[in-house]
């Protein structure tokens, strides 16, 4: 019994969860990588962000997909009539949805690869899909986006059409997503497609607000996080000393979420513990937001050509369609 605790807590100790949470808490300036926010409860709460008033991104992309997944789904069969079609961070794949019908509709030849780190995402997927589209061809992938990425490409020959949507590269650093990019080529193919959505610059107040919304579920969201390490790595945040605090930064672009210890208190993970002072912060996740100029920089620095901008009725948000070059 006692052997196969510990070798449980073994298990746990080695995990790649495990692991980046204690890098992100021992830094100099603490974090925690956004990835985590999605087990079952951040799913849900990310439903329940995406309906806030003040979230537009969502809105915006619903309505690019909504009126404009026809024009999108003309261009990749133009591009081939077979091809794989993979997208990165599906979520609940609501919006999505519309051009996967506009493709059946078109009779286009293809399989479609949801890849989520949320194995909550995929089941659901997996189930709802093959209901709303029936005859779907599709294999949900669990994990990692480069990781599945590298898997996927060794399943068929067939050209790729990437989808990377709802602003999840703002997510990451302008330099990170720039690598993250120019790792998708090395994994794609001369000519293949990446349909990239960007949040664009707006009035800082429109932004800020959106990551700070009234009902406090962005707040919510992001104190999940420490409740899932209290549960997955038998830890004790008290989510009551901690506070949720979002800034933008008009010039960088950068929409950043933190969260501020209230009081100096001790956090245990396992049999470590992790000391905050007083307004100590934990970054939690950037937002970060992007002029077309800067996503046109960025499809040249990882070995792209920009094809096609669509935009939302607002001009708010822009699905970019980069081809890949040789
Ligand atoms: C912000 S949601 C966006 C969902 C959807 N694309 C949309 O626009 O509504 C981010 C999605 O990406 C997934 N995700 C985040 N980081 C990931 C990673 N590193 N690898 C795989 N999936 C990830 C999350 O589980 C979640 O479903």
């Amino acid at each position: 019994m006692i052997s196969a605790t510990i070798s449980k807590m073994t298990a746990r100790r080695s995990s790649t969860f495990y692991n980046d949470v204690m890098d992100g808490l021992r830094a100099e300036n603490k974090y925690l990588p956004s990835k985590y926010f999605y087990d079952e409860t951040g799913d849900r709460l990310f439903q329940q962000i995406m309906a806030c008033p003040e979230y537009y991104p969502t809105r915006c992309e619903m309505d690019i997909l909504q009126h404009q997944s026809a024009r999108m789904a003309s261009i990749f069969t133009t591009y081939s009539s077979s091809f794989d079609l993979i997208e990165l961070g599906p979520g609940d794949a609501t919006k999505s949805w519309f051009l996967l019908r506009e493709l059946q509709k078109k009779h286009a030849d293809f399989t479609y690869y949801p890849i989520d780190i949320s194995a909550n995402v995929i089941d659901w997927l997996e189930n709802r899909l093959p209901v709303t589209l029936p005859g779907i061809k599709m294999q949900g992938l669990n994990g990692d986006f480069m990781d599945k990425m590298q898997q996927v490409k060794t399943f068929s020959s067939n050209p790729k059409i990437v989808l990377f949507m709802g602003a999840n590269i703002g997510n990451m650093t302008p330099l990170q997503a720039t690598q993250f990019c120019r790792q998708l080529h090395d994994n794609m193919q001369p000519g293949d497609l990446l349909l990239i959505g960007f949040d664009l610059k707006k009035h800082p107040r429109t932004i800020l607000d959106a990551y700070n919304d009234r009902q406090g579920i962005t707040r919510a969201f992001n104190l999940n996080l420490l409740t899932r390490i209290n549960r997955e790595l038998d830890a004790d945040f008290n989510t009551d000393l901690f506070e949720h605090y979002p800034v933008y930064d008009p010039s960088s672009g950068a929409c950043k979420s933190y969260l501020i210890s209230t009081a100096k208190q001790e956090v245990h993970i396992g049999d470590k513990t992790i000391s905050f002072r007083e307004n100590e912060h934990i970054w939690m996740e950037i937002s970060q937001k992007y002029t077309l100029d800067e996503t046109d920089n960025m499809s040249a620095a990882s070995g792209f050509e920009p094809i096609q901008v669509f935009h939302d009725t607002k001009n708010w948000f822009a699905d970019v369609l980069w081809q890949r070059l040789p």
